[in-house]
């Protein structure tokens, strides 16, 4: 048997970013793949898995707002597939949304992308439908959100809740 696999989980900034445009071509084709290298350049946060030497995962995260955490994007190297790398960034994300005070993260998926929803759902994310209540009144709702997440016609909507919406302050009692 050898050695186990060493993986790292990194920053990317700046210029470093292009580090990862080999992970969007294996990964993305047509206008995703546009659409998922300009969003490599802009979005706020990048996290990368290397293995070895290799840049071989990538995961594009952005706050919509204070609460609202959305992942852009996650893409293996067709030849790291399966072994948990996807997992892996999405774990550390969730981790940091977390941590950073978000109370929902969304994420999209063609509907047709087996691979990426149960990857999804792995974490416990759900499909959100387009009538549900909204994140303020305790439901998963994107409305008011959806266009700037860029979600087009073939996709669904997936959430999940980090923690419950704070309970309304009850103000001073009355005299
Ligand atoms: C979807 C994708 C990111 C998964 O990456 P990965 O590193 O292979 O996924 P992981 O090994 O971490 O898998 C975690 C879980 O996701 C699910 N999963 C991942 N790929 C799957 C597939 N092809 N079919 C079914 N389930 C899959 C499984 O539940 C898996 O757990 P398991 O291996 O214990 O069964 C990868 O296939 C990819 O880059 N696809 C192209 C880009 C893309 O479509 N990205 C998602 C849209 S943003």
């Amino acid at each position: 048997m050898g050695a186990p696999e060493s993986v790292e989980l990194i920053d990317l900034e700046g210029s470093d970013r292009e580090r990862a445009v080999p992970v969007v071509i294996d990964s993305f084709v047509g206008i995703y793949r546009w659409h998922a290298k300009r969003t490599l350049r802009q979005v706020s946060h990048v996290r990368a898995a290397v293995v070895g030497s290799e840049l071989a995962a990538v995961a594009m995260l952005e706050r919509l707002d204070a609460a609202l955490g959305y992942v852009y994007y996650i893409a293996v190297r067709r030849p790291f597939r399966r072994r948990g790398l996807a997992a892996r960034l999405l774990d550390d994300a969730l981790d940091r949304f977390r941590r950073g005070g978000v109370r929902v993260v969304w994420a999209a998926a063609e509907a047709d992308n087996t691979g990426s929803i149960a990857l999804f759902r792995s974490r416990g994310f759900r499909t959100v439908s387009k009538q549900e209540p909204g994140y303020l009144e305790g439901g998963l709702g994107a409305r008011g959100y959806r266009s700037k997440m860029w979600i087009v016609s073939g996709e669904v909507l997936l959430g999940l809740r980090l923690a419950p919406e704070p309970s309304p302050d009850p103000g001073l009692p009355d005299d």
